[in-house]
């Protein structure tokens, strides 16, 4: 049959049992305040839903290109960073030549590569969950010309060695730096080496500062690297309401988003204070909206927590996770119901 090599595949599952306090998707907890939502509502409203939208999203870009401080031809918009991920996969050199990428990770590497058929060189994290240098020479022995580095990296929540990044991209592999989380880290990000390089590329995401649901990530690249990819894409990938959505957040709304941010970012700092101070938890450092916890048995917390209404993911199924569960950050009253819970049940 046509699509027999899906048979034994296995797709992106999320956590989906309905509890009362959600911490599980790396969402920003926060919606957009009314006033937006208000002003947001008469532009929708003026859309001729009949129509294709804007096939190059101009203007979207260049509201992208002043928030990141990029020009709109560094640029390329995808359904979700998700979509961007699929494509530079496809498109980035000879299909049958591999892409390497350390585990733990953003699994939509994996996915991706399996759904097009490209050769993987997955390597693991050191148990820091740092990149091991003898690992990446290892991983570049066997000749990739794709790198994915998700910095900070999901699940593990810490950044990645500059150095290493760099280093990879200096061996000639293509080398793209997910900064899905990047918003929420104070360290140094790497947009200005992928303006100033053939090579290197940078992801990001609104999904992870209050618009998972309008699905909008964003490739910056050196204008002549954008042009070539932009090509690639899908022509109406960004939708009208996409298109007028993200313009009127990403202007009008930004300071509110940036109010946003620090509050997870505080919440995220006394969330670990609290918690390391839970015997039992071994609770790992973050750079971004979420953090990771090791218990002796993560089944069973994970079920326990979701029995007080509670929903985080259970990270246990992954190699070198066991027991381990992924925490996002949510409202300050989420989190506090979150570390009593937890101090409750480990206690018990
Ligand atoms: C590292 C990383 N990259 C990319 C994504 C996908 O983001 P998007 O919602 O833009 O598809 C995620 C989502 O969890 C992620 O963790």
């Amino acid at each position: 049959m046509f699509l027999d090599r899906f048979k034994s595949f296995k797709s992106y599952k999320t956590e989906t049992t309905p509890c009362k306090i959600k911490l599980s998707s790396n969402e920003n907890p926060f919606d957009l305040p009314d006033w937006l939502k208000e002003k947001i509502g008469e532009e929708v409203k003026k859309i001729p839903f009949q129509r294709y939208p804007d096939p190059t999203s101009q203007e979207l870009k260049e509201v992208i290109a002043e928030f990141y401080g990029v020009k709109p031809e560094n640029l390329v918009l995808g359904n979700g960073s998700d979509e961007l991920i699929q494509l530079l996969i496809m498109i980035i050199g000879d299909i049958k030549k591999p892409v390497m990428y350390p585990i733990p990770t953003f699994p939509m590497y994996q996915v991706s590569a399996d759904i097009v058929g490209r050769p993987k060189i997955e390597f693991p994290l050191n148990e820091n969950f740092q990149l091991d240098k003898n690992k990446i020479d290892k991983a570049l022995e066997k000749k990739p010309i794709l790198a994915f580095y998700a910095s900070p990296n999901n699940p593990t929540g810490n950044s990645f060695d500059r150095e290493l990044i760099k280093y990879t991209a200096s061996k000639g592999v293509f080398t793209v730096v997910d900064e899905a989380y990047i918003d929420f880290s104070d360290k140094q990000d790497f947009v200005s080496e992928a303006l100033n390089s053939n090579n290197i590329v940078v992801l990001r995401t609104m999904s992870k500062i209050g618009l998972a649901g309008i699905r909008l990530g964003v490739l910056i690249a050196r204008e002549d690297i954008a042009k070539e990819i932009d090509k690639t894409r899908p022509p109406f990938n960004i939708t009208y309401p996409t298109q007028v959505i993200g313009k009127i957040v990403l202007s009008e709304g930004k300071d509110e988003i940036k109010k946003q941010i620090n509050i997870i970012k505080k919440e995220r700092d006394r969330m670990i204070n609290e918690i390391s101070k839970i015997k039992g938890v071994i609770i790992y450092p973050s750079d971004a909206n979420f953090f990771l916890i090791k218990v002796s048995d993560g089944n069973w917390l994970h079920k326990e927590l979701i029995k007080h209404g509670i929903l985080v993911r259970n990270m246990s199924h992954l190699p070198g996770m066991e027991n381990c569960l992924r925490v996002s950050i949510g409202k300050p009253e989420e989190n506090t119901e979150f570390i009593n819970t937890l101090k409750e049940i480990i206690n018990k």
